[in-house]
């Protein structure tokens, strides 16, 4: 019998590798933790292989296994942790790849990724002062900047959201209460045909029905066309229907055409119409003054979505609402906090939206922007218009209708072609774009399947333009074979 005692154990070698720190589960307040501070490097050193390594995987990886899901009873340690975040890592979409051109998800900036770590390490809730009073404090003052940098004012503010589809829905609320609204139920959105999806969603959850969304028609350019909105207000005043907002788009998804903001906001301004700005795509355009002519009129609205992470790389989520009176926010939602001190400015963040409890996503902005600076803001909103206008000059041989805007995004599908062909079409030529490790996306727009392009990616390059240019023109010398 072999006890405890006598067990016999492998020979101990020479120079047994020192043992690696434990991970601890929570930082130490009192002294510096070798384990944690190694885990936070194997961390970093793991994702920045992971990086390095992109051009080598396709942007979208299609076959991945998944770790286990559910806790162990034991809880695993640092090495382990690192293996399973590696599985979720090889399944995950790949933004830094070169060709990844499908969706406004560009390649992360890095201060912003720092930034996230150091927000997610603090911990602190913009709920509340008390719970982050510098960041709270950030947050005021940088949507300040960007507001009177957009245009609207040295009064103008803002609160961040979890995404363009939050902001959009705060500002319908802020512009149903500021406009008296709040108990009609017969109250109207004027919007374009081609605006987001999500202005449908914020109506739903503002009890509203679906029909009160009145999308009107673009024109060629993929613009609100100004004489049907005429024609639409004017109506709705004389059958006495309210109207909540009209919603301009400074970037439509799929094409990135900008509305007339001018035109627009001079039929609301008599009619006593909040105009809202949705430039979840397009607005940071208006911070470079080589830029703004792309976005004109931005600083007219009476609020503006601005989305940080659809172009400028701030690490998801980066999302402002913006507005002309930012007090409005806190007279809209505002609830008072009982259970809080009073705050240190006129209201909790907790009380200027729909959110309570919220980390610091102002951080990685504001630390984001200051890596670029004003030059490399330009540069990245420069760069991403040139690849834009380079690839439509590649595709003009071919026989595709593009639609574009003045943005960086462009749409094309087979001129001529009916529904199904452009299906068909869209649906196998991604498939060989993806082949070549080029991602472009697949949208149903004007009743028709296009790919869409989106020109963010700083690392893409005359290359994979070429490359593009050349799947298409290979797709495109069979078009007949693309019957469904
Ligand atoms: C024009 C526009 N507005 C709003 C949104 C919604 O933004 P998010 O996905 O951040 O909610 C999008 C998303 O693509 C968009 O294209």
């Amino acid at each position: 019998m072999v006890g405890l005692g006598c067990a016999v154990l492998a020979p101990a070698p020479q120079h047994e590798p020192a043992a690696a720190p434990p991970l601890p589960a929570f930082p130490n307040p009192g002294q510096l933790d070798p384990g944690l501070a190694a885990f936070l490097r194997s961390s970093a050193d793991q994702l920045c292989r992971w990086w390095s390594e992109s051009s080598q995987r396709s942007p979208l990886p299609l076959l991945s296994v998944l770790p286990q899901v559910a806790p162990a009873l034991e809880g695993l340690d640092a090495a382990s942790l690192l293996d399973d975040l590696q599985l979720v890592m090889d399944g995950a979409f790949n933004p830094v790849h070169p060709g990844a051109l499908a969706h406004l998800d560009p390649p992360p900036l890095t201060a912003s990724v720092a930034a996230d770590l150091i927000c997610a390490g603090l911990n602190n809730n913009l709920l509340a002062e008390e719970l982050s009073p510098s960041l709270s404090r950030l947050e005021r003052s940088l949507t300040s900047w960007m507001a009177a940098s957009l245009g609207l004012g040295d009064q103008a503010g803002g609160v961040a959201a979890s995404g363009g589809s939050l902001s959009n829905l705060m500002a319908l609320v802020v512009a149903r209460e500021a406009a008296g609204l709040r108990r009609d139920s017969s109250a109207l959105v004027f919007c374009s045909a081609d605006a987001h999806v999500s202005l449908g969603k914020a109506l739903a959850v503002m009890g509203l029905p679906a029909a009160a969304l009145r999308p009107i028609g673009v024109d060629a350019a993929g613009q609100v066309d100004v004489q049907q909105l005429v024609a639409a207000l004017d109506q709705a005043q004389t059958e006495g229907q309210p109207v909540l907002a009209v919603v301009a788009t400074a970037g439509t998804t799929v094409r990135g055409a900008v509305d007339p903001i001018a035109a627009m906001a001079a039929l609301c301004r008599p009619r006593g119409i909040w105009l809202h700005v949705d430039g979840a795509i397009g607005a940071v355009f208006g911070l470079c003054a080589s830029q703004q002519q792309r976005v004109p009129g931005l600083g007219l609205a009476d609020s503006l979505t601005v989305n940080p992470q659809k172009l400028l790389g701030i690490t998801k989520t980066s999302s402002l609402l913006l507005l002309r009176q930012p007090q409005l926010l806190a007279q809209c939602f505002g609830t008072g906090l009982p259970y809080m001190e009073p705050s240190w400015a006129e209201a909790h963040g907790g009380e200027c939206g729909l959110q309570g409890t919220r980390p610091a996503e102002v951080l990685k902005l504001w630390l984001g922007l200051r890596q670029l600076g004003m030059r490399g803001i330009e540069a990245l909103l420069g760069g991403a218009v040139q690849r834009r206008q380079r690839l439509e000059t590649l595709l003009e041989p071919l026989p595709l209708q593009c639609s574009s805007g003045p943005l960086h995004l462009l749409a094309f599908t087979p001129r001529h072609a009916d529904a199904a062909v452009a299906e068909a079409w869209s649906q196998q030529t991604r498939q060989r774009l993806l082949e070549q490790q080029l991602m472009l996306s697949r949208p149903l727009y004007q009743g028709r399947h296009h790919l869409k392009a989106v020109l963010g990616n700083p690392h893409t390059g005359e290359a994979e333009l070429q490359a593009v240019a050349a799947v298409l023109a290979d797709s495109c010398s069979s078009l007949a074979s693309f019957c469904p």
